[in-house]
């Protein structure tokens, strides 16, 4: 990752072009208007997105109630999600809607679906009365894991038209990250497939919703989609087909009016410690910020075809795979599997076939397509995209500048986006249409957003210069909580400033404003995007019984932007040898997921500590780095040995 310095030299500024900003939805005119009504009155500037963007059962009596650090939006409305994202594309003037692609779906073998927003709202409802039907009511949390199949959709958007908040566990995460996150949200009732593909083959996923249940007290039922035709163990009376259900089901289902703070999902992620965080996000302060952000920042047109990249199973496809994308009427795809299957130009085929026209995806994965070579995009027909998106890391300027070359052929804006779960949806980005973009900054806060760089001390610095990124005032989206847990909530947010969210980002501004965003400053690592806690990795790693000790740091890598490394202390006698890096990296496999599978593991008698004890981290992270030198992966070093010739020196 390049540092500041060079990004910093980064001195190339591109205008949005003449044709896009003419028929951009939000002009340079407009912007400049609704950025000082933003940085005036913020909650007049929501309150008329509000109005604007989404439908209310009934008006709100007061805009924010804000006694830091809780904050209600919209205080008193009622509103529903799925009616925002389905029933009012088929009413009134919108009415034409109803035959309009709402999801274009492709599976990973090539097979297709469409959903019209007419059907999309039938199967929403019908799945609704099959949630009611095995006892689902109003404030039930429903666990949702599953591949990216229409179903989840589907699902997501029944769980918010009766009430019941979701909680999306990403296909890739382990039985065991699975059951913690079913039992601290209580969930009753588990969706999933009997598998989905990846990379060529049908992954199972219900032996792990079988294993992660075993002893979790609320579930009740489990419902399986049928996606691969693979064998599946059954549980008589606890398990259903979705197929079944689904025959059987009403298409009556009239969406719930529910209040504006009303919990609409929880969605764990990675912080500090060994235990995962169940982000909350509401009901009317979440669907206004993504409904306006998505509009605004992806330009939003009912021609357009949209396709963001992400799995469901993070925020970003929460937030724009679904809800902000069909609140706007706009037509979503959605892709099941991976990038480089059948082959490399997975992705620049589908752009073609499609004619996708909107194209947001990560970093990682644009360096991943550098790598691969430019044929393969070259080889498909790629002018039907008009707008590119980057999110969840800092992307480097090479990268932009080939994303804006090779993919967007000079002629599409991108919009480099900065936001985290917590955010619920975008805070820093370029609009396409009025913000002139620099190569690597996510430039301006989003009107009505107020973000700063501060010092130690919350002292806003002098722009240019770095500190730490806050959010000095509340927003719509913003996390309502942590589940079950507010005192944890306070402390990792607010403690740090007291009165401004800390993000857990470092970040620059330049002589223009532009914020330069720098990546995590606590220990979460960033790979390809996915957050990973140092704790995480550790706690699984120590669970071993070969490991007597283990510190995790992250370490630069020009593809998944952090790797992450493992220092381990076996116990005594252990042999440390390949054998046990294998099966140390399937261990921590098995207690998170694949994805947090260390790249590296190091072995060594003792770990370097301060006097006091504390793993000296910056040391490991130097190491790991290659900024000292050290021999291969499984040679057994004398970190402490090394830290004192370090001190001495
Ligand atoms: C962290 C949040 C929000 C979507 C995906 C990740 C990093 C995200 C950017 C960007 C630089 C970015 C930050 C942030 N991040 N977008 N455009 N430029 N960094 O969500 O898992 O909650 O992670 O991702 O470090 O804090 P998440």
């Amino acid at each position: 990752m390049p540092d500041i310095e060079s990004l910093l030299k980064e001195t190339r500024v591109f205008k949005p072009g003449k044709a896009f900003a003419k028929q951009a939805n939000w002009s340079k005119k407009n912007v400049r208007e609704l950025r000082k009504l933003g940085a005036k009155d913020p909650e007049k500037f929501w309150a008329r997105m509000a109005k604007k963007n989404v439908t209310w059962f009934k008006p709100w009596k007061k805009t924010l109630d804000w006694k830091p650090p809780f904050a209600k939006w919209f205080v008193g409305a009622k509103t529903n999600v799925s009616y925002n994202c389905l029933d009012r594309h088929l009413e009134g003037k919108n009415a034409w809607r109803s035959n309009k692609a709402a999801i274009i779906w492709e599976g990973e073998p090539g097979d297709q679906r469409v959903l019209t927003y007419s059907q999309l709202h039938r199967e929403v409802c019908k799945f609704a009365n099959v949630l009611k039907g095995l006892g689902v009511t109003k404030g039930d949390r429903v666990a949702l894991y599953m591949p990216m199949v229409p179903e989840l959709a589907i699902a997501m958007l029944a769980c918010t038209r009766i009430g019941a908040p979701h909680s999306i566990v990403f296909g890739g995460f382990s039985s065991e990250s699975l059951r913690d996150r079913i039992n601290d949200a209580g969930a009753k009732l588990v969706v999933t497939a009997d598998g989905g593909y990846r990379r060529g083959e049908p992954l199972p996923l219900k032996p792990a919703v079988d294993e992660a249940i075993t002893g979790c007290k609320s579930v009740e039922n489990v419902v399986v989609v049928r996606r691969c035709e693979n064998d599946v163990k059954w549980k008589k009376g606890r398990d259903h087909w979705w197929h079944d259900l689904m025959a059987e089901a009403s298409a009556d289902c009239p969406a719930a009016k529910l209040d504006s703070e009303h919990p609409l999902f929880i969605l764990y992620t990675s912080g500090t410690t060994g235990k995962p965080k169940g982000i909350l996000h509401t009901t009317g302060g979440y669907l206004t910020h993504v409904t306006t952000t998505a509009k605004a920042v992806f330009d939003l047109k009912d021609e357009d075809v949209y396709w963001c990249t992400a799995d469901i199973g993070w925020i970003t496809g929460h937030s724009y795979v679904v809800y902000g994308i069909l609140a706007n009427g706009a037509t979503t795809l959605m892709y099941e599997g991976g990038p480089t299957t059948p082959g490399p130009d997975r992705f620049w085929d589908i752009i073609e076939r499609h004619r996708v026209s909107i194209f947001y995806t990560a970093p990682t994965a644009i360096r991943t397509f550098i790598r691969l070579g430019d044929e393969h995009p070259q080889g498909h027909d790629l002018s039907s995209l008009r707008l590119l998106g980057s999110v969840g890391e800092p992307i480097n300027p090479e990268a932009w500048i080939w994303y804006h070359e090779v993919i967007g052929g000079k002629r599409c804006p991108i919009v480099d986006t900065w936001w985290q779960t917590e955010t619920g949806g975008i805070m820093i980005t370029p609009l396409p249409g009025a913000v002139d973009t620099k190569p690597g900054s996510a430039t301006l806060p989003f009107p009505g957003i107020a973000a700063e760089v501060v010092d130690e001390k919350a002292k806003k610095v002098k722009a240019p210069d770095g500190g730490f990124l806050a959010l000095t005032k509340p927003w719509p989206g913003m996390l309502r909580g942590i589940w079950g847990d507010p005192k944890r909530y306070e402390e990792t947010y607010w403690s740090k400033f007291g009165k401004f969210y800390f993000a857990g980002d470092g970040a620059h501004r330049d002589k223009d404003g532009n914020f330069w965003i720098m990546g995590r400053i606590d220990d979460v690592m960033n790979v390809s995007g996915h957050r990973i806690g140092t704790m995480e990795v550790e706690s699984a790693l120590v669970s071993h019984k070969d490991v007597a000790e283990a510190a995790v740091v992250g370490r630069p890598d020009e593809i998944t932007g952090t790797a992450v490394v493992a220092f381990v202390s076996p116990r005594a006698g252990v042999e440390a040898g390949d054998p046990l890096v294998k099966e140390l990296r399937e261990h921590v496999a098995g207690e998170i997921g694949a994805f947090a599978k260390p790249a590296e593991i190091r072995f060594t008698d003792a770990l370097p500590k301060t006097r006091s004890g504390k793993i000296m981290r910056r040391l490991l992270r130097d190491i790991a780095s290659g900024n000292e030198t050290v021999g291969d992966t499984t040679t057994l070093e004398d970190l402490s040995v090394l830290a004192k010739l370090r001190d001495e020196g």
